[in-house]
C-alpha cells in the first residue's frame, strides 16, 4: 500500500533548461525478461528505476533470477536460459504494472510449474481475458477472476503456435503471445489492426532469436536460445510528453530533453502536437541500442484545437491525458475518438480527464471513445488523479497554465514511471508542492 501523497501546482512564469527524463518503462522490462531467460549475463543501462519496473525484476528474482544493481539506472542480469526458472508458491506482484502482468502472463504460460500473479488496487481492476483467452487457444491454462488478476497460471502445459489477429491493437498482448511462442510448438503469428510498439520483436532479434516482422505483424518458432546481451535503454517518450506539452504552452518556455527514444509506434503525441501549431525541433537524431533516439527542442508556440486523425491513437495511447491538457491551453475545439482503450488503462482515463478538467472549468464533453475539449481559460481547483500516474502529471502541468492552485489528489503512484518528476518539473520552473 502507498502513501497517499498530494500535490499542489501553480503558474511560475517561464520554463528553461535540459531535462533528462528517466528510462523508457517498456523497455526496461522487456530487457529485465528476456535478459532473464538468455545463456549468459545481460547488462542494462538507463534501466527505468520506477516501482512497476522494480516489481518485474522483484517477480524474476522469485522466480531464481539474480539480478544486481552496480549503480542506479543500471541493471545485471544473469540469464537462466529458457528453461531455468524456478517455481514459487509465493504470489507473484506486479504492482501498478499491466505490461508486467500481461507479459509475465505469456512467459509463465510455457513454464513447468504453477505461478499467481497479483496486482494492486488499479491492476486488479484491468482486463486480463485480451492476454487469457489467446493464450488458452496456444494450450495455456491460466485462471482469472472473472477475467480480472489475480492470474493463477498453471505450469506443465504442452503450448502450440497459432495465428492470432488482435481485436484492439495491444503491444502488450502481442508481446505476451510472442513470450509464450518461446516455448510453442510450431509457429506463433501475431497480426494487429494497427502496428503497435515493436520492442519486443526487436529485443528478441538482438537476443538472437529467430523472428520476422514488420509494422502490424511478428512471427517466430519456439525452442531456439536467447543469448544474453546488453541493452541500452533511451528516455522515455511518455515521460518527455509532460515536458513537450508544459513548454508549448507556458509563454516564453524552451526546453531541451536529451536522448529520448522515437521508436515511430510512440511519437504520435509530436505528430499531434505539431498538427496543433508546437514547436519542437528534433537534434542529433541517431540510433542508441538499435533504437531511434534524438534531443528534442521545444518553445512555446500558440496552440489551435484539431480533430486527431485516428491513425495516431495507437502511437500515443499513454499521451491522451497531456494532450487534453494541451487542448485546454488551445485556441478552439479539439475532437478525440477512436479511444476507447483508455477507458481500461491504470484508471478509466477519459472520464478521470473529464471530471478533473471540469472541476478547472473546462468545457469537455465525453464519448465513449474519447471527448471533445474546448480551449480556454482553466481556473484553480481541485482534482482527484485516482491513483493514475500520467493524471497526476498531466494535472501538474495544467496547473502551470491556471488562474489559481490546482490541487492534485493521490499522486504517489507517479513513482511507477517517473521517480524524481517533482524535482525535475521544478528544477526547469514549475511550481509543485
Ligand atoms: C505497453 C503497451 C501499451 C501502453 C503501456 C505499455 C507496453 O499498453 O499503454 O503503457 O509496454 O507494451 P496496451 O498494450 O494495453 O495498449
Amino acid at each position: 500500500m502507498v502513501t497517499r501523497l498530494d500535490w499542489t501546482s501553480q503558474s511560475g512564469g517561464a520554463l528553461h533548461g535540459s531535462v533528462r527524463v528517466p528510462g523508457d518503462k517498456s523497455v526496461s522490462h522487456r530487457s529485465l525478461m528476456l535478459g532473464a531467460l538468455a545463456d549468459g549475463t545481460s547488462h542494462i543501462r538507463g534501466f527505468l528505476e520506477g516501482e512497476d519496473t522494480r516489481a518485474t525484476a522483484a517477480v524474476l528474482q522469485q522466480l531464481g533470477v539474480r539480478i544486481d544493481t552496480p549503480a542506479d539506472g543500471e541493471r545485471v542480469v544473469h540469464g537462466v536460459g529458457l528453461h531455468g526458472l524456478r517455481g514459487t508458491t509465493q504470489q507473484l506482484d506486479c504492482g501498478n504494472a499491466g505490461t508486467g502482468m500481461r507479459l509475465l502472463a505469456g512467459l509463465l504460460a510455457g513454464q513447468a510449474f504453477d505461478s499467481t500473479l497479483v496486482g494492486d488496487e488499479s491492476l486488479s481492476k484491468r482486463p486480463m481475458r485480451r492476454v487469457t483467452d489467446p493464450l488458452a487457444l496456444m494450450g495455456a491454462r491460466i485462471d482469472t477472476q472473472d477475467g480480472l488478476p489475480p492470474l493463477v497460471v498453471r505450469g506443465g502445459q504442452a503450448l502450440h503456435g497459432i495465428s492470432y489477429t488482435l481485436p484492439v491493437a495491444s503491444a502488450q498482448v502481442k508481446s505476451a503471445l510472442l513470450l509464450a511462442g518461446l516455448y510453442a510448438e510450431g509457429e506463433t503469428e501475431v497480426i494487429e489492426p494497427h502496428p503497435t510498439r515493436d520492442y519486443t520483436e526487436r529485443m528478441l532479434a538482438a537476443f538472437g532469436w529467430p523472428i520476422d516482422f514488420a509494422p502490424g505483424r511478428a512471427k517466430l518458432t519456439g525452442k531456439h536460445t536467447l543469448r544474453a546481451t546488453d541493452v541500452d535503454v533511451p528516455a522515455d517518450f511518455s515521460s518527455a510528453a509532460f515536458f513537450l506539452v508544459a513548454a508549448s504552452i507556458v509563454p516564453g518556455s524552451e526546453l531541451r530533453l536529451p536522448a529520448v527514444g522515437l521508436n515511430p509506434r510512440r511519437t504520435g503525441l509530436l505528430h499531434a502536437l505539431r498538427l496543433m501549431g508546437a514547436d519542437i525541433r528534433i537534434e542529433n537524431e541517431r540510433e542508441s541500442g538499435g533504437e531511434p533516439v534524438g534531443d528534442l527542442r521545444v518553445r512555446h508556440a500558440p496552440l489551435h484545437g484539431i480533430e486527431l486523425p485516428e491513425a495516431l491513437v495507437p502511437d500515443m495511447i499513454d499521451e491522451f491525458p497531456v494532450l487534453f491538457v494541451a487542448a485546454t491551453a488551445a485556441k478552439g475545439r479539439t475532437v478525440v475518438r477512436g479511444a476507447a482503450e483508455l477507458r481500461v488503462k491504470e484508471s478509466d482515463r477519459i472520464a478521470t480527464m473529464a471530471r478533473g478538467l471540469r472541476a478547472l472549468g473546462v468545457a469537455i464533453e465525453e464519448a465513449p471513445d474519447g471527448a471533445t475539449i474546448n480551449g480556454g481559460a482553466i481556473s484553480g481547483g481541485s482534482i482527484d488523479s485516482h491513483g493514475d500516474h500520467r493524471i497526476a502529471m498531466s494535472f501538474a502541468v495544467a496547473g502551470l497554465v491556471a488562474n489559481g492552485t490546482v490541487n492534485i489528489g493521490d499522486c504517489a503512484n507517479v513513482a511507477t514511471s517517473f521517480p524524481g518528476f517533482l524535482e525535475l518539473a521544478n528544477g526547469c520552473g514549475f511550481r509543485l508542492g
